[in-house]
């Protein structure tokens, strides 16, 4: 099944659909573990917040992650220490460590079940035992009580790697219900089912367009925060800023012993690995097939992920399978402020690579002390705007020459598929420039849209592997009936009549 192991099965607590009272002091846009976070950090001070969810809490990133709560982050670390220094780089495992800590503290506190276990960056090949050793100095330079582990007893190909004794890895989405319940108690509200569209300043205030179940309603704020994801304003070029990129998780009922630390390897595909508790046992997640949202169907990494681990952890059997996308920023840092230099009334929380539970609390950590005042000292690591972005100049004139391209690509290629049907279970982008059609049948029921993305006009792809529209350009995400999913556009795609 495509949900993940956190959202299948699950009762969802009553939450609100229904608007009530159109303002509050802030608004915070999205319910992800970022903006719950953060909404209950400005609750408890007194704050009269509203959270505004386009879908349903963690339907996103939140509740299709892997679960790792971790201060060793692949080799997230050498890449900081190279482009920012060591001092950048104290301050982002400083930044991720108190919100690691604010959440293992909160999790205890509030009975959501964590499990404490080692984590690992290692190689799997010889090739890459030169990249785990960089990630080990990178994280000593850090602060972190990292070691080198020759052997770790792993039923992989496994040539050393770098362990970060007693981290955490959870299951998300209990995590999300007590933050709801302590928001709700609190005065707080959450309602879901409603997507903001558009933002505006009025008056000193701000203004949220937003569609809910009833229409489009206007809500007034003092002060909002984007927890989105992409940030889904055209302002402060966050678009080129940020790549989209999604990667998918496989889990397992496995007959034997399950691996008990947490993996993820130096190099590239990617292997990461933990265990995880289940009703009826534990089950092996395995996730890797990681590709820039829109640009490929993933459909050949899956396969192979899927046989690394039958071959790996014999018997394994598939039991869920899930993706999510997260947005890597160009300078390896993540976007958390002002979304513009001076605005203290539009603020953002974005680009955590993949690495956004301890680093989402801090980003939570950091927006909540900003607008009630104070200040975090590590913050210089989280900067929306800060001079330290110019190490990222190349990266972005190269990810937005690959935007530009796309963009080309996408309107030119559908007139040489002109003739091509429509395959089963798959899609198609066809037709001349001002007249293009995309055309998937999935379960047997054929859908026809316009191809053209709402956000900035890309051209969407078909991912066999998701039975989804993809925009290559900032990663916009729709069903195959053209209903936005997810990403920085704020509707659909046009259906054909
Ligand atoms: C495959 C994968 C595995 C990962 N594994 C790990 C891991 O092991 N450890 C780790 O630390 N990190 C991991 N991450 C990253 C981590 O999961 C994310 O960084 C984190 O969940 C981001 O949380 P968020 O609240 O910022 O965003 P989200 O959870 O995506 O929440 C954003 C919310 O905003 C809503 N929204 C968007 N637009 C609108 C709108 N216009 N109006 C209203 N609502 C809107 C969305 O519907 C969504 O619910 C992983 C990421 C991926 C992709
Ligand atoms: S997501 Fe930006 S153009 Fe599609």
């Amino acid at each position: 099944m495509t949900t993940s192991l956190w959202l299948a099965d699950r009762a969802r607590p009553n939450t609100q659909t229904n608007l009530g009272q159109p303002s509050a002091d802030v608004v915070v846009v999205g319910a992800g573990i970022t903006g719950l976070t953060t909404a209950v950090l400005l609750a408890r001070a007194g704050k009269d917040v509203l959270v505004l969810e386009a879908r349903s809490a963690g339907a996103v990133t939140t509740g299709n992650t892997t679960g790792k709560i971790s201060l060793l982050q692949g080799t997230m670390l050498s890449q900081i220490v190279s482009h920012h220094g060591a001092d950048i780089a104290r301050d982002y495992v400083r930044g991720n460590r108190e919100g690691q800590d604010w959440l293992l503290h909160y999790c205890e506190a509030n009975g959501v079940a964590v499990q404490r276990e080692d984590a690992y960056t290692y190689a799997r090949s010889a090739g890459e035992v030169e990249t785990a050793r960089a990630e080990l100095a990178a994280a000593r330079l850090a602060g972190l009580d990292a070691e080198w582990d020759d052997d770790a007893d792993v039923p992989f190909p496994y040539h050393g790697g770098v362990r970060l004794a007693n981290q955490a890895q959870f299951d998300p989405m209990p995590l999300l219900d007590s933050l709801i319940g302590e928001l709700t108690q609190r005065g707080g509200r959450l309602v879901e089912g409603a997507r903001v569209q558009r933002l505006s300043h009025r008056n000193d205030r701000v203004r949220l367009t937003t569609r809910t179940g009833d229409g489009t309603v206007d809500v007034d704020a003092a002060q909002c925060v984007l927890a989105t994801g992409m940030p889904i304003l055209d302002r402060g070029g966050y678009f080129a800023r940020l790549k989209p990129n999604r990667s998918y998780c496989i889990a397992f009922e496995v007959p034997g012993a399950i691996t008990r630390p947490m993996f993820i390897s130096a190099g590239s595909p990617t292997r990461s690995l933990r265990y995880a508790p289940a009703g009826d046992g534990e089950r092996l997640i395995v996730g890797g097939a990681g590709h820039v949202v829109g640009r490929k169907s993933p459909t050949a990494e899956l396969d192979e992920l899927a046989s690394w681990a039958g071959e790996h952890y014999p018997g394994a059997v598939q039991t869920h399978r899930w993706s999510a996308q997260d947005y890597t920023p160009i300078d390896h840092l993540p976007y958390v402020g002002p979304i513009l230099p001076g605005d203290e009334k539009v603020y953002i929380a974005t680009g955590f690579n993949k690495w956004g539970l301890a680093a989402g609390v801090a980003a939570a950590l950091l927006l909540s002390s900003r607008i009630l005042g104070g200040r975090m000292d590590w913050s210089k690591a989280f900067a929306a705007w800060s001079p330290h972005e110019i190490t990222g100049i190349t990266t972005a004139m190269r990810a937005n020459l690959e935007v530009a391209l796309h963009m080309a690509k996408g309107w030119l290629a559908p007139a040489t598929r002109l003739g091509r049907d429509v395959p089963t279970d798959g899609g198609v982008v066809k037709g001349l420039p001002w007249h293009m059609e995309a055309q998937c049948s999935v379960d047997g029921v054929t859908h026809r849209v316009s191809p053209v993305c709402p956000h900035l006009g890309g051209i969407v792809n078909w991912n066999d592997a998701d039975k989804s529209w993809e925009c290559p350009l900032h990663g916009s995400r729709f069903a195959p009936d053209g209903t936005l999913l997810e990403g920085p556009a704020t509707r659909g795609l046009t259906r054909s009549s």
